[in-house]
């Protein structure tokens, strides 16, 4: 008799329907099979459309910002595909820019849901022999430069690319040597997240003014991402990695 096929193992990238998330699909889907994760269906079927192959990866459309159904359907979904994930990019994330007298702790409970706490609840499923058979090996967050400096209206954004960067050292130390764990950090890019900044054409000329490699593209946080999860970075673990073309070096900005 014949050994039933053994699960397809896959990485897991949420945030997969839109800007750098999107470009990341499409460039990781000729090595990897693919699970998409964001809440927009349809925009989610049109980045697996645009990836290598196809029929290799899957869409799961779910709100991370309802973090407390996460444990019911991540590990529904992966038994439905009989999947198992081996890479875990979170990419998603909230930004309303917002005064402090405009926020609510309904808002604020949304933003820290989806840009850390889902990252957290993510990988403690991924982690259970149940769920994954302890498969997961790599995991990377995409950060912000806002975890490391203040900007106005930015409070519930850095408050919570902050708390990722220290979930990721954190872990990084937990789960050594089995998982990997890095952040990367980039700067300014054109995305639908920075659309109504770069809109404004004051706004727009300072920041390539305070940019000294200027403004950076999707693929630019796409290839250091590549590089953290690839055998290459087999020593790196609990590292911050900035790509910003220079700006958090500019204190002339
Ligand atoms: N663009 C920049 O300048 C910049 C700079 C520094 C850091 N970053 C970081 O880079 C990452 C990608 O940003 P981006 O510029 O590509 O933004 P984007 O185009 O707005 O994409 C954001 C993604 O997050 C998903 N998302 C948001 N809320 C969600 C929720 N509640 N549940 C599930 N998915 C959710 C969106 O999915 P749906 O639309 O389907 O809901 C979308 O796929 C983010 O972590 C961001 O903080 C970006």
């Amino acid at each position: 008799m014949s050994e039933p096929p053994a699960p397809a193992t896959y990485v897991l990238i949420t945030g997969a329907s839109s800007g750098i998330g999107r470009d990341m699909a499409i460039s990781l889907s000729g090595e990897h099979r693919l699970i998409l994760n964001g809440r927009d269906a349809e925009r989610l079927e049109q980045t697996r459309l645009a990836c290598q192959a196809p029929d290799r990866h899957r869409c799961w459309p779910h709100d991370l910002a309802d973090v407390t159904t996460l444990a019911s359907a991540l590990p529904a979904f992966l038994r439905q595909h009989d999947a198992l994930v081996v890479g875990f990019v979170h990419c998603a994330a909230q930004l309303k820019v917002l005064p402090l007298r405009s926020i609510t702790i309904a808002h604020a409970q949304d933003v820290m849901n989806t840009n850390v706490l889902a990252a957290l609840e993510i990988t403690r499923l991924l982690l259970r022999k149940d769920v994954n058979s302890k498969m997961l090996t790599n995991i990377v967050f995409v950060s912000s430069i806002a975890s490391q400096f203040g900007a106005r209206g930015f409070t519930t954004y850095c408050a919570s690319k902050a708390a990722l960067d220290g979930l990721m050292k954190a872990l990084a130390v937990e789960l050594a040597p089995g998982v990997r764990v890095n952040s990367v950090l980039p700067g300014s890019i054109r995305t639908p997240m920075t659309e109504t900044i770069f809109a404004d054409p004051v706004t727009a000329e300072r920041l390539v003014k305070d940019y000294p490699l200027g403004i950076g593209l999707p693929s630019d946080i796409t290839h250091a991402v590549t590089f953290l999860m690839s055998d290459q970075a087999r020593w790196i673990t609990g590292h911050q990695m900035v790509v910003d073309g220079g700006r958090s070096a500019n204190i002339s900005a």
